[in-house]
Formats: C-alpha cells, sequence, structure tokens
C-alpha cells in the first residue's frame, strides 16, 4: 500500500482544504488533530466521501507523545505536512505558556516521532515582525539581513504576559535543541509570543536537519482567505478575529458593523496593508513543496502572498462590491501587535517551484462568501425538517456521525453479472417467459404487455361503498420495457446511443399510452437490485399506465405546482433547479439541458433528480439533442453510483411526467432516482416514524452530494466506455 501522508491539524482551516486536495490527487491521508479547534463535521465530511482506503483521522494531541508514538507504529508515511498550531495573536500575547506548548513543545514531539521525515512546516508573516518601509515587500532573508546590519539589540516583542528572557527560559528547560546566537537574534524580531513560537520551530527544524538529515520546507504564510469552490469546507473560528470573515458576518447581518483597527497608519489610507492570499493556493503550495521533497529536493523556506498589498479599507470596499451589501464601519484604534503593512515577496517559490498565487482578491472574497452564506452558523450537524415539494411533505434531515455509511453491520451487494446470455432468464432474446410465450430474436430495445399485469383494460366493473372504504375498477396497462439483448448491461453501462434509444423507447410509450382515451397517467419506472426487491438482473424497466392519477407522487405534485404557482407565479421544479444551481453544494450534474442534484430535503441519503432545465412536461417536449443530454446525465449519474458502492447500484428510477388527461396544469418533468441503501452494503429501514410519522433521512444531503460527484469523477477517471464515447 502506497504511504500515507500526515497532516497535522488537518481539520482546521489551512489544513482541511488541503487535505481535500490530497485527496482529490487520489492520495492516502492521515490526519492526526485534538480537535480544539478544528472541527469534527470536516473528518466526517473526508470519512464519508473518501473512505477508509483513502483517509483515516486519529484524535491525538502532539503532546501526548505516547499516543503520537503508537499513531507511527500504525501507519507508514511518506512525509508529515505540519498545520498544527495556535494562530492568535492578540490570545499569545495573553496566554504565551498556552502557546509555548502548543507550538513548540508539541513541535519537539513529532520531530522526535517522525524522525527524519520530510516535512511541510506552517509558519508565519508573523516572523518578520514589525519590518520598515524600504523592506517591503519582504524576502525570506529580511532577518538574515537585520542580523547582519545589528538592528535588533533587544527583543521586539510587545507588551505580554511574559518578557523575552522568560519565554527563552522556557525553550531552554523543554527543549533539547540548543539555542545558538543566531537563534536568539532571531527571536528578537517578531512583535509577538506567536511570532517567536513559529520562530523557535523554524530553528528546530535546522538544527534537527543537522541531527537527523530530515528535510524540510517552512511555508511563511502572509494572510489566508477563501474557501474551497466545493462550498463544504472554509473557515470557521470560535471566536472569529480575522478580518475578511468578520466583514463578511457583517455584510450577511450577523454583525452590526466591523471596527477598523486604525486609519492612522504610516499607509496611503491609513488603514493597515496585508497580503491576503487563497486558501486553496496555500494548499497547493503545501502539496508542491511536499512533493519537491519526496523528489529529493533540499530544504528551504518560502513566503506564501499574492505580492499585493491591500489595506483594511480596500478590503471593505471590495467586499461591498462582492457581497452587494452595505457594511457599517466605525474607526477603533489600533490593535496591540499589528504591524502597519505586510507584503510578500514570493519570488523564490514561484522560481523554485513553479508556484504563484492566480486568484484575484475579489475571486477570494466570493469563494469566502459563498461558504459564509451558506453556512452562516459555521460547521455543524444537520439536525431540521425541510419541506420537500416533489414529494409535498416534511422531511426530518438527521446526519449523525455514528450513522456514517462506512460503520456498521453490512450485507454483501451482488457483483455485476457477466453473461451477456442466459438460458435462465426469460427477458433474452429467444427464451421462453414464465406464461409459455417465446421471445423475439430483439436487437434493441423490446417493449411486451407484462405477463402478470397489476392493471388490465377489461378489468371487471365495480363500484362500490362499504362505510367508509370504496372500490372503482382498477384499469390500465402494464408493459415491461427490455433496455437491451445483453444481459449483463444496465443502463450505467449502455453506450450513449443504446441509452438514447431507452429513451426514445420511453417518449414513444409515454406518447402511445397517453393516446389511449381511458388512460390518464402512464408511469414509467426501474428497480433494481435486490435491495430493491429485484431479482431479475437482464436491464428493463416498466410500464404502469393507470386510468386514474395515482396517489403517492403525482397526486401530491400536482397540487404543489397548483399552489406554488399560485403563490409565486412560477414553476416549482424551475425555482429548485435555481435555488440547486445558485447554492451548488448538492449539484451532481450541470450539462447543457439538464441538472442533476441531491435535493436539498431528500428523503432518503441517495436521493437524485435528474431534470431538463428547460420547463419541459414529459419526454415528448424534448429534441433530440436534449434527450441526448438527459441520457448522458442519467448514465453518468447510474455510473457514479455503481462506482460509489463498488457493485451494480440497487435502486428505484421513476419518470415523472405529466398525465395525459390534456389538462395543462404546468407540469415540469423529472427522473427520480432513489435507494434503500443509506452505505455500501447498508440498508435503511422504513420502519415506525418512516412509516407513521415522517420520513428521517440520516445523511446530510450536502454530504451525500460531494459522495456522490467524488464517486463519478474517479468512475470518469477509469471507465473505458465513457471515454470511448467522449472521445467520439
Ligand atoms: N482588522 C480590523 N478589524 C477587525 C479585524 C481585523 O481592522 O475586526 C485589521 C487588523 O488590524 C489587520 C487586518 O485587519 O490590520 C488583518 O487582520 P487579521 O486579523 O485578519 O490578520 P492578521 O494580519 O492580524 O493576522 C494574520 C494571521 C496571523 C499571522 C499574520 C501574519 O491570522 O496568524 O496574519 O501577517 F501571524
Amino acid at each position: 500500500m502506497i504511504d500515507a501522508v500526515l497532516v497535522t491539524g488537518g481539520a482546521g482551516y489551512v489544513g482541511s482544504h488541503t487535505v481535500r486536495r490530497l485527496l482529490e490527487d487520489h492520495r492516502r491521508v492521515v490526519v492526526l488533530d485534538d480537535l480544539s479547534t478544528g472541527h469534527r463535521e470536516v473528518i466526517t465530511l473526508f470519512e464519508r466521501v473518501y473512505g477508509p482506503e483513502q483517509f483515516c483521522f486519529e484524535h491525538v494531541s502532539l503532546l501526548d507523545h505516547s499516543a503520537l508514538s503508537s499513531v507511527f507504529e500504525r501507519h507508514h508515511f511518506c512525509g508529515i505536512l505540519d498545520f498544527a498550531a495556535r494562530t492568535l495573536v492578540g490570545e499569545s500575547q495573553d496566554e504565551p505558556y498556552r502557546y509555548f506548548e502548543n507550538n513548540v513543545i508539541a513541535f519537539q514531539n513529532l520531530l522526535d516521532v517522525g524522525r527524519g521525515l520530510p516535512i511541510v512546516k506552517s509558519s508565519t508573516a508573523a516572523t518578520y515582525g514589525e519590518p520598515g518601509a524600504e523592506h517591503i515587500p519582504l524576502k525570506e532573508n529580511y532577518q538574515q539581513k537585520c542580523i547582519a546590519d545589528g538592528d535588533f539589540e533587544n527583543s521586539q516583542l510587545m507588551p505580554a504576559a511574559v518578557d523575552f528572557g522568560t519565554l527563552l527560559g522556557w525553550y531552554e528547560q523543554h527543549i533539547a535543541f540548543e539555542l545558538c546566537d543566531e537563534d536568539i537574534a532571531l527571536l528578537k524580531i517578531p512583535t509577538n509570543v506567536y511570532g517567536i513560537t513559529k520562530m523557535m520551530d523554524e530553528r528546530m527544524l535546522l538544527h534537527a536537519e543537522q541531527q537527523t538529515g530530515g528535510r524540510y520546507v517552512v511555508l511563511r504564510y502572509f494572510n489566508a482567505a477563501g474557501a474551497d469552490s466545493s462550498r463544504l469546507i472554509g473557515e470557521d473560528h470560535d471566536p472569529e478575529t480575522h478580518l475578511i470573515p468578520i466583514v463578511l458576518q457583517v455584510a450577511l447581518g450577523k454583525r452590526e458593523k466591523i471596527t477598523v483597527f486604525g486609519d492612522d497608519y504610516a499607509t496611503p489610507d491609513g488603514t493597515a496593508v496585508r497580503d491576503y492570499i487563497s486558501v486553496v493556493e496555500l494548499a497547493d503550495a503545501h502539496i508542491k513543496s511536499l512533493d519537491m521533497l519526496l523528489a529529493g529536493g533540499q530544504s528551504a523556506t518560502y513566503n506564501l502572498g499574492r505580492e499585493q498589498g491591500v489595506s483594511v479599507r480596500e478590503i471593505l470596499e471590495a467586499a461591498r462590491e462582492v457581497t452587494g451589501h452595505d457594511i457599517p464601519e466605525v474607526i477603533g484604534s489600533r490593535r496591540r501587535g499589528d504591524p502597519a503593512t505586510l507584503i510578500a515577496d514570493a519570488s523564490r517559490i514561484q522560481r523554485d517551484m513553479g508556484w504563484g498565487a492566480g486568484e484575484t482578491l475579489h475571486e477570494t472574497l466570493e469563494s469566502a462568501y459563498h461558504w459564509h452564506r451558506l453556512h452562516p452558523h459555521g460547521y455543524r450537524v444537520v439536525q431540521e425538517e425541510r419541506f420537500n415539494p416533489f414529494w409535498n411533505r416534511w422531511v426530518n434531515i438527521a446526519s449523525h456521525r455514528a450513522d456514517r455509511p462506512w460503520r456498521g453491520e453490512t450485507q454483501p451487494m451482488e457483483n455485476s453479472d457477466d453473461m451477456a446470455y442466459d438460458p435462465e432468464c426469460y427477458l433474452c432474446p429467444g427464451n421462453t417467459r414464465a406464461a409459455g410465450d417465446v421471445n423475439p430474436d430483439y436487437k434493441g430495445v423490446w417493449t411486451f404487455e407484462n405477463d402478470f399485469p397489476t392493471l388490465v383494460l377489461d378489468a371487471y366493473q365495480t363500484q362500490a361503498q362499504l362505510g367508509p372504504y370504496l372500490s372503482r375498477t382498477s384499469r390500465g396497462v402494464c408493459e415491461v420495457v427490455v433496455y437491451a439483448p445483453n444481459h449483463s448491461r444496465r443502463l450505467s453501462t449502455l453506450s450513449l446511443d443504446a441509452f438514447v434509444q431507452v429513451i426514445d423507447a420511453w417518449a414513444e410509450i409515454y406518447d402511445r399510452l397517453g393516446k389511449v382515451p381511458e388512460i390518464v397517467y402512464p408511469l414509467i419506472f426501474e428497480n433494481r437490485g435486490m435491495v430493491m426487491g429485484n431479482s431479475q438482473p437482464h436491464p428493463h424497466g416498466q410500464v404502469y399506465a393507470y386510468c386514474e392519477i395515482p396517489g403517492l407522487v403525482v397526486k401530491p405534485q400536482l397540487a404543489m405546482f397548483e399552489s406554488h404557482r399560485e403563490k409565486t407565479g412560477r414553476c416549482f421544479v424551475c425555482d429548485a433547479n435555481r435555488v440547486e444551481a445558485e447554492d451548488g453544494r448538492r449539484i451532481l450534474i450541470n450539462r447543457p439541458h439538464v441538472l442533476a442534484y441531491v435535493p436539498f430535503a431528500a428523503q432518503f441519503p441517495y436521493d437524485v433528480i435528474v431534470v431538463p432545465k428547460a420547463h419541459a412536461a414529459s419526454l415528448l417536449d424534448l429534441n433530440g439533442e436534449e434527450r441526448r443530454d438527459l441520457s448522458a446525465g442519467l448514465r453518468d449519474v447510474l455510473g457514479g453510483l455503481d462506482g460509489l458502492f463498488a457493485a451494480p447500484y440497487h435502486y428505484t428510477l421513476a419518470l415523472m411526467q405529466a398525465p395525459t388527461d390534456g389538462v395543462d396544469r404546468g407540469y415540469h418533468m423529472q427522473v427520480h432516482i432513489t435507494s434503500l441503501l443509506r452505505g455500501p452494503g447498508l440498508r435503511k429501514h422504513v420502519v415506525g416514524a418512516d412509516i407513521f410519522g415522517n420520513l428521517i433521512n440520516p445523511s446530510d444531503p450536502d454530504m451525500t452530494a460531494e459522495e456522490i460527484r467524488w464517486a463519478m469523477r474517479k468512475v470518469k477517471h477509469h471507465d473505458p466506455q465513457i471515454n470511448a464515447d467522449k472521445r467520439r
């Protein structure tokens, strides 16, 4: 097995963004975090989406030497990305020992246990202290120049709970690497305890390399901002002290105003100037650095910034533009320990590794805004009731950690049947069916009347009332639609052309049966897999063409179309499409004509809706291009679900189309795919409250969507059939 990357502090802001990128690169990751400031929800997301083969969480503190040692016994690591630290300047001044313990003693443990492994270490621009304007933009050798010029005879530490001498005393007492004169001179430059602890770490790395040969990269961040494009992870600190999140919280009405800490700095507009860099690009720099070390590169220290100074006032202006909201501000006094200007010269990492910041400030603010808008309370487990308009009912969403699909007892899911022809199958060409009919030697889609129909047109007439009970004639037509002669195929493995033939056949059936005078609703559906009560793997679906509009979904939907149009003047499906597309977190596919998503109020964990963007009442309203797009969308989703479960997916699929009774109700067709599975081999039991109360979905729809998306990406990566179609 490939060695994993150890990421300390991987549940935190920059750490989690880096972990996601590693996982997306198909790497194995072990996150070690004590969750003191990191988020359990991020870990749950990674566990759920990437599964135990790629991801493992160790809930361990770096201060616990023996627990840390056993983590190294359990795993093989190729390298370490070390994010675990406390990072707030103000807090470090008030609680210096906490910072010394967490940032320095803990790091010594990591160096000790991880002896010699390549390490990429988060450091900070706070190690530069308060540089004069002539040193901006800052180069990595600024501190060495200061020493050469004899700039700082005394420590620059601003008032804190302890003095510089005490910090040095703690170091000497607890840390094995001895401080040389150069170390002490360097430690005098930062103006706060946080910066000093990070400089101690940098020096320890150097000494450790001299002893063990372990190579390292130190990355000095300037101001990290923004969020991952998935909109599932972002910045969530408690308390929040950083400028950009606070500004966005004001824009969203969660805070009244922003206090600008000082407008009397020697900067163009008087407010402090910083270099804001996208967290996603920071994450990339870590991975590039690790790869450089793994390829045998030498130890180095790099700045990570955009190389552009932006003042607090400019941030406020940009945030007003991005959010379209007023952001009230007041001027306050300067914050202790804040330098006037910090801007990076990041040319060294550009030169050595080709890394450069490409994202604009607006883009970074936009991604941060999406995160804050969509997560007004930060990370949290979803436990709420949501109204599902597609079923016209409320659902209880209760996503709890213990319900992750990778946990619990599982039952095996059957593997794919690879026989193209099965002599025992009653749907294969030329075989005899149960009622004695012989199947034709069909070549493409083939439809026949169900041998055991629930509905028939010549049913006996009845109409009765027995107290509260009523009865009426059960009339209609039941057909079976076989998708292909090849027994081993399923919708997800048909070629795109063959899938289009299925869609065309569904359209033909809907048209033909819809024209039968008595029929008012041709329902086309498919059940697949044992979990869904189907044991016939030959690719096929069914048709129930009713003479009364069925009551479970169609009737409530018709009521929903009517009530939503009365209230808003619009179609509820068009509105749901718009809301889902704007949100983005649950979108699985956004093709030219088709959208697929896990609905906001999913009733079952793997509810998926595939829906034309155009307001189409049925397949008959879709032209050839739109039908092809729908085929591709459905096939991608079903292929992804096969991949997710590492077996042919067990599902039920239904085409919800307009009734054919000639009444125009403004219907908008949808394809629903759902399952009783809640994870590989794990069945959701529909019992108790699910039957007598409200349906309970034990899964956060945002996470389910990410899980399916990841599976779809993996399948696309590997599937020769899809790749062949793409080349055509
Ligand atoms: N600011 C305000 N009002 C606020 C919050 C911040 O005016 O409510 C100002 C600050 O005074 C500062 C600027 O916005 O001038 C940025 O402040 P942040 O708190 O967002 O970031 P800092 O620059 O103080 O700190 C960040 C990291 C530190 C790191 C430092 C190095 O959080 O870990 O960058 O530059 F040390």
